[in-house]
């Protein structure tokens, strides 16, 4: 299979994203022909305004997927924006691109929603999910690992497809979503994990930050004293348990602290170091990329010229099939 995906560079990933997509990211570059880009013109469909922290991002995104364990040798990692195609493509298909799909992607109504301070009412952030499609159909990707909030654009994405092939001629592989199956990974006070609730534990934060954070997560409310029994299905330190430890802890703490038997501070301690011990390669990976611009630029460059082969040909079908190559 051809297997793409993108990422916006809106801030530094954290365990649920790390949990979520990359270790799914991971798997499937094991098998399959990989294609890992950072979204950098869809950030921009939000943050036109301040445009300030996207660079600082796009560099921070590809050092958590290389830290990770993303295999740029294997998979081909690069820059949406190094690639101009996406856009050349992106104008063609907005040729033939009905505003009322666009006006009906739920995402559409929702993020304006969500970003209320922002003005959203732009052409650009309108025509953000025929940017995405023009992102897959370059690689006439076969599937596409993305979480549910994508679905609605994995769907318009086949249905420009659909109306490109039957308007010219078929070049245009219509993908199928891979939905991400991990669950929703707690933040520290309870809720989902997301840099929105400001509850999360980031692959870049230090050891000290992230024992700092593990240890003052709430917990049982009901659970004031040392006696006081707890009631762990209600407690987010149970859930990086189910996450992390084995099932003989997790058989432990369910009853010990039914009981009052461990503590809260003991509890927790158990998490942060199987949390520790995950994140210990990554951060080592981190420092040798930061100390490394370069390694990064070469990556960068590398993946660019790799897709740039692929993109060039799509495109050059695409311009063929709508008979406007002269
Ligand atoms: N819209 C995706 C998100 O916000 C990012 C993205 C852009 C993407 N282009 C893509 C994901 C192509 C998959 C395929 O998460
Ligand atoms: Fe939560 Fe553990 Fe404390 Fe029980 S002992 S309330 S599971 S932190």
């Amino acid at each position: 299979m051809r297997v793409l995906s993108g990422m916006q560079p809106s801030g530094r990933l954290h365990l649920g994203n790390y949990l979520g997509a990359l270790t799914n990211w991971k798997t499937l570059q094991e098998d399959h022909t990989c294609f890992f880009f950072v979204a950098d013109w869809h950030a921009l469909s939000t943050n036109y305004e301040d445009t300030g922290l996207v660079t600082t991002y796009v560099r921070e995104l590809l050092i958590d997927w290389l830290a990770a364990g993303i295999d740029p040798e294997r998979s081909t990692v690069f820059i949406q924006s190094h690639v101009p195609e996406h856009a050349v493509l992106q104008l063609l298909l907005s040729m033939l691109t009905p505003v009322s799909w666009l006006e009906r992607n739920p995402t559409y109504k929702e993020k304006q929603e969500q970003l209320e301070g922002r003005d959203l009412s732009t052409h650009g952030f309108l025509g953000y999910p025929v940017l995405q499609a023009a992102d897959i159909l370059l690689y006439k990707a076969d599937a596409v690992p993305v979480g549910k909030d994508q679905l609605p654009h994995l769907e318009l994405t086949r249905e420009i497809a659909r109306r490109f092939n039957s308007l010219y001629t078929p070049v245009l592989v219509e993908p199928k979503e891979l939905l991400t199956e991990f669950p929703k990974v707690v933040g520290t006070d309870g809720r989902k994990m997301s840099k929105s609730y400001r509850n999360t534990i980031n692959l870049s934060d230090p050891e000290p930050t992230v024992r700092q954070t593990l240890k003052t997560m709430v917990t049982d409310p009901a659970r004031v004293k040392r006696t006081d029994p707890g009631n762990p299905e209600i407690c987010p330190v149970f859930e990086f348990h189910k996450i992390y430890s084995d099932a003989t802890v997790i058989d432990q703490v369910n009853e010990e602290c039914r009981t009052a038997k461990i503590g809260c501070i003991d509890c927790k301690k158990f998490v942060a170091d199987r949390v520790v011990a995950q994140l210990s390669p990554i951060w080592e990976a981190r420092s040798s990329l930061e100390a490394n611009p370069a390694k990064l630029d070469e990556v960068a460059r590398d993946g660019c010229d790799r897709a740039s082969k692929i993109s060039r040909q799509t495109l050059e079908e695409v311009k063929e099939a709508m008979k406007i190559s002269v």
